[in-house]
C-alpha cells in the first residue's frame, strides 16, 4: 500500500482527557477524513504481496496478528504498564486487544483496516495468510524457532488463534470504539489520552516502504496521543536492522524526546530483540 495516502502530520489543541476512546472533537488543521482513511484500507485490503525467494520481503503491509502473550513479551510490559489506557497502533487483526480486554485491560486499537466490515478482513487475512507463511518457511533461517514460536506449523496455529480472537471480538469491540479506523501519520485522537502506545510490526519493519519523514511523524504523532511510546521491532523485512533507525533516533531526540532502545525477551526474527521507548 501507498503508506503515504494519509499524510499531514498533527499539532492540534489539547481537548479533553477522556482515557479510552477518547477521539478528537476539534481540529486546527485538515485532517485525515473518512475517505482517505477508507482509501487507505481499501490498499490495505487489495494488497497483493509479492514472493521473494532470497530474503523474506513484502512489497505491502499485510493484515497478520499476533497474541497478548506476545504484545506483552515484545513490549516489555509489566502490571504497572498494563493498568494505564494502551493504544495499539497498526494493531490490524492481532488478538491484543481481545485478550487485554477480557483480562481487565483498558486498550484502544487504531488500523486503516478497521473501516472494513469483519467478513471483508477474514478473507483479506485467508488471502495473504499462504503468502505469508511461503514466506517464513522458504526464509526459515531468518527465524528463531524454539520458544515462543517452536516451527512454521506452531507459527501458522498461533497467528490463526489469534486473529480468531480477533474475529469474534471485532463486531462488538468497534461498537464499544475499542477499534477505531484510522491512520498514521495523523490520528484523530485527543492529546495525552494514553498512558502507552504500542505500535508493532508497522514502523520499521515495513522501512522500504515508509519513508524516515513518515517515520517521524508518525512518532511524533503516537508521542501527542500518548504519554509514552513503544515499538517493536526495530529490524526491517528480511531481519535487517531498520535503515531508518539511526536518523530516526537522531531527530527524535533533536526534537526533545528521550529515546531508548531496550533488550527485550522477545525474538522471533533473529537479532529481532530490540524495542525502543520514547517519551
Ligand atoms: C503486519 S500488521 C501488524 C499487526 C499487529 N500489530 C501485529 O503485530 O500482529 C501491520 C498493520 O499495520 C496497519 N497499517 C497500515 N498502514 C497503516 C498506517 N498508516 N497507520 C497505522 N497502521 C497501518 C495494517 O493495516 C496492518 O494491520
Amino acid at each position: 500500500m501507498s503508506t503515504t495516502e494519509a499524510s499531514g502530520a498533527s499539532t492540534a489543541a489539547p481537548v479533553a482527557n477522556s482515557g479510552q476512546g477518547a477521539q478528537r472533537e476539534t481540529a486546527e488543521r485538515p485532517r485525515t477524513n473518512r475517505s482517505q482513511v477508507a482509501n487507505t484500507c481499501q490498499s490495505v485490503l487489495a494488497l497483493t504481496p509479492t514472493f521473494h525467494p532470497m530474503a523474506y520481503d513484502l512489497d505491502e503491509v499485510v493484515p497478520w496478528g499476533r497474541s497478548f502473550a506476545e504484545y506483552q513479551a515484545m513490549f516489555d510490559l509489566n502490571d504497572t504498564d498494563l493498568q494505564v489506557p494502551i493504544l495499539g497502533c497498526g494493531d490490524g487483526p492481532d488478538g491484543f486487544n481481545a485478550e487485554a480486554t477480557k483480562a481487565g485491560h483498558s486498550v484502544v486499537s487504531i488500523d486503516p483496516l478497521y473501516a472494513s466490515d469483519v467478513k471483508s478482513i477474514e478473507r483479506r487475512i485467508d488471502q495473504v495468510f499462504d503468502t505469508v507463511m511461503n514466506q517464513t518457511r522458504a526464509n526459515s533461517d531468518e527465524f528463531v524457532w524454539g520458544t515462543p514460536i517452536r516451527n512454521p506449523d506452531h507459527l501458522a496455529a498461533t497467528r490463526t488463534t489469534a486473529m480468531q480472537h480477533f474475529l469474534e471480538d471485532f463486531p462488538k469491540g468497534s461498537a464499544d470504539s475499542r477499534y477505531i479506523a484510522g491512520a498514521l501519520p495523523d490520528l484523530d485522537l485527543a492529546d495525552g489520552s494514553f498512558g502507552l502506545a504500542l505500535c508493532s510490526h508497522y514502523l520499521f519493519l515495513y522501512s522500504k516502504q515508509i519513508s524516515p519523514e513518515e517515520h517521524i511523524a508518525s512518532l511524533r504523532e503516537l508521542c501527542r496521543v500518548a504519554e509514552e511510546v513503544r515499538v517493536f521491532p526495530l529490524l526491517e523485512l528480511g531481519s535487517r536492522p531498520s535503515r531508518h533507525l539511526t536518523s530516526v533516533l537522531r531527530k527524535l531526540t533533536a526534537a526533545g524526546h528521550a529515546v531508548e532502545v531496550r533488550l527485550v525477551s522477545y525474538e522471533f526474527q533473529k537479532r529481532g530483540n530490540q524495542m525502543l521507548a520514547i517519551r
